[in-house]
């Protein structure tokens, strides 16, 4: 009898506590977020609507990537066939627990659509093992909500049950850490935050993207100083991204005559975000500097940056003319695809990336196939990087003041890629993130 006991104890745990897999659950387990939001949580679904978690699924660029890229190839390519399912526990998270995979396109309005939702949160208890990531959430469906805190007053439809785990970076790490079937973390935001300032100062992820706010968590609690906001406010979201990075630019010296050299030193901090930017998605991001020198007669003269010769430099420094992400090819069927543009931005400026290899070597935005990283070349969180750009002025340079603007540009998606899969263009139009510019005079 204590055996059967110790037995069913077990076997109860196991349940309870082990990682969520396909077909855990039914979609009848779970309420949709307009259930959630329609009455009760008003205002934290209106914020998370508008949050790109809710768009996880059937964002166009989302629905690009797994039905056109991600799932054909994982039908090829023993190698990476994981990700058929493997997208989905982070992206489509009712439809990977349930077992519908893959999911059918979000035009047929499935409940895949509801992408991250409120459910898909409030049922998580924990994560399998020591390091949340690929969406290792342990799941509990029904009547109990997990969140931070207990609410002072009791829901006529849930019971509420206080999770420490969700006041903690360590909760969003689950599906904000990515390691491919090549095992190496190509998306590790979580990791970049544990290991920097702001985790060991206790700031979290929510601190910054779920700002508190004095409001009401539903229609009938009463009003918190310090509600959880669910902004979830990114690389989406044109204010989050705008200044970022500080920047400021010196000459070495103040006035100079034509055929002269100078040197211009332009330092940059991540002043913003809790992790390195860019961050996330860093395979198809692009963040460049670029710097331009306008005379008295607004003539314009592009300054490349100065080399620093560490290693893997060529992929920090813009170049038209050199084509990478061959393996888009084996998705869309074309063999020896000779690849698109790298940069396809103007030649000489510095990018900060990190450069991700297919198992060939070549540059890919495709993180399911990346085998290996070449340099890492972006700015920590509170780190600054300093950048030269040596000018010799012009024989013929016109006397008088010469502005020198240095720019930080990004786009999320780099453009060539954009344009060839036909992703909408406002995922790779070039958005300023800050500018900064200094004087000096050019002598007779
Ligand atoms: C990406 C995960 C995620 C999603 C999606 C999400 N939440 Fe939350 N929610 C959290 C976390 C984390 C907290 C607690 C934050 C903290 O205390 O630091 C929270 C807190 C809450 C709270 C309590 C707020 C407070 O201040 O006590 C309510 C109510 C809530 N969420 C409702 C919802 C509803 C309704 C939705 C859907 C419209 C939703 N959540 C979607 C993660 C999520
Ligand atoms: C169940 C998985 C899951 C969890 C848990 C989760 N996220 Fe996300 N998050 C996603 C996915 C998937 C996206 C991508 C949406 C898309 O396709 O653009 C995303 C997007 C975001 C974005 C928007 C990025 C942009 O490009 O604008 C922010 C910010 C964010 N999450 C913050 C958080 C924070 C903070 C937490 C913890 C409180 C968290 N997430 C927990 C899956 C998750
Ligand atoms: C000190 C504030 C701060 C903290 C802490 C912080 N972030 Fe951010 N986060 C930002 C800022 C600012 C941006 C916008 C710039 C960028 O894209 O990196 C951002 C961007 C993002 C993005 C969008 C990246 C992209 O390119 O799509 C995601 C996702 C994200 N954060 C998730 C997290 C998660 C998860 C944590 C905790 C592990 C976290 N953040 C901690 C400030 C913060
Ligand atoms: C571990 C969870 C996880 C897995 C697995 C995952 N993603 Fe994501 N994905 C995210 C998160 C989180 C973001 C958004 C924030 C960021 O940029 O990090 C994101 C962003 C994206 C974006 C949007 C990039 C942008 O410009 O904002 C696309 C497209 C995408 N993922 C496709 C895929 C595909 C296809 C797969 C499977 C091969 C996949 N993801 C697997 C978590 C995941």
């Amino acid at each position: 009898m204590k055996k059967f006991f110790l037995l069913l104890f077990l076997l109860t745990h196991l349940l309870l506590f082990s990682q969520t897999k396909p077909g855990d659950f039914k979609y009848d387990d779970f309420k949709t977020p307009e259930y959630c939001g329609t009455s009760c949580h008003v205002d934290i679904y209106q914020q998370w609507r508008q949050a790109m978690m809710s768009e996880a699924f059937t964002h166009e660029w989302d629905e690009i990537e797994y039905f056109d890229l991600a799932l054909p190839h994982s039908e090829k390519d023993e190698n990476v066939a994981e990700v058929k399912a493997g997208c989905n526990a982070c992206h489509a998270p009712l439809a990977y627990v349930t077992g519908d995979i893959p999911p059918k396109r979000p035009k047929f309005n499935t409940r895949a659509n509801e992408s991250v939702s409120c459910e898909v949160c409030h049922s998580i208890v924990g994560y399998s093992g020591d390091i949340p990531y690929n969406g290792n959430y342990i799941m509990r469906a029904g009547k109990t909500k997990f969140s931070s805190r207990k609410s002072d007053v009791e829901s006529p439809v849930h019971i509420i049950e206080k999770n420490d785990l969700f006041k903690s970076g360590d909760f969003c790490g689950i599906c904000h850490n990515e390691k491919s079937p090549f095992g190496v973390w190509v998306k590790s935001t979580h990791l970049e935050w544990k290991e920097g300032p702001y985790s060991k100062e206790g700031v979290q992820c929510q601190d910054c993207h779920m700002p508190k706010v004095e409001m009401r968590t539903a229609s009938m609690s009463k009003v918190y100083p310090d509600a959880r906001s669910h902004l979830f406010h990114g690389a989406h979201d044109k204010g989050k991204l705008s200044g970022v990075i500080e920047l400021r630019i010196q000459p070495d010296i103040r006035e100079v005559e034509p055929g002269q050299t100078v040197k211009f030193s332009v330092i940059l901090f991540n002043a913003k975000a809790g992790h390195k930017f860019p961050t996330g998605s860093v395979e198809d991001r692009l963040v460049w500097l670029e710097v331009n020198a306008f005379d008295s007669k607004g003539n314009k003269y592009h300054l490349p940056v100065d080399k620093k010769g560490f290693e893997g430099e060529d992929y920090t420094i813009s170049q038209t003319g050199i084509l990478a992400y061959q393996d888009l090819g084996i998705a869309k069927g074309i063999t020896n695809f000779k690849g698109l543009e790298r940069d396809a931005i103007p030649s000489g400026n510095r990018i900060f990336r990190k450069a991700y290899l297919d198992p060939q070597g070549r540059l890919t935005i495709q993180q399911w196939n990346t085998a290996s990283f070449g340099v890492d070349y972006r700015i920590g969180p509170r780190e600054a990087v300093l950048e030269t750009f040596t000018f010799r002025v012009p024989e013929n340079c016109p006397p008088g003041k010469m502005k020198i603007t240095a720019t930080l540009n990004y786009q999320l998606l780099v453009k060539s890629v954009g344009e060839f899969l036909g992703v909408p263009p406002s995922e790779y139009e070039t958005i300023k993130i800050n500018e900064h510019s200094t004087e000096i005079t050019i002598l007779d």
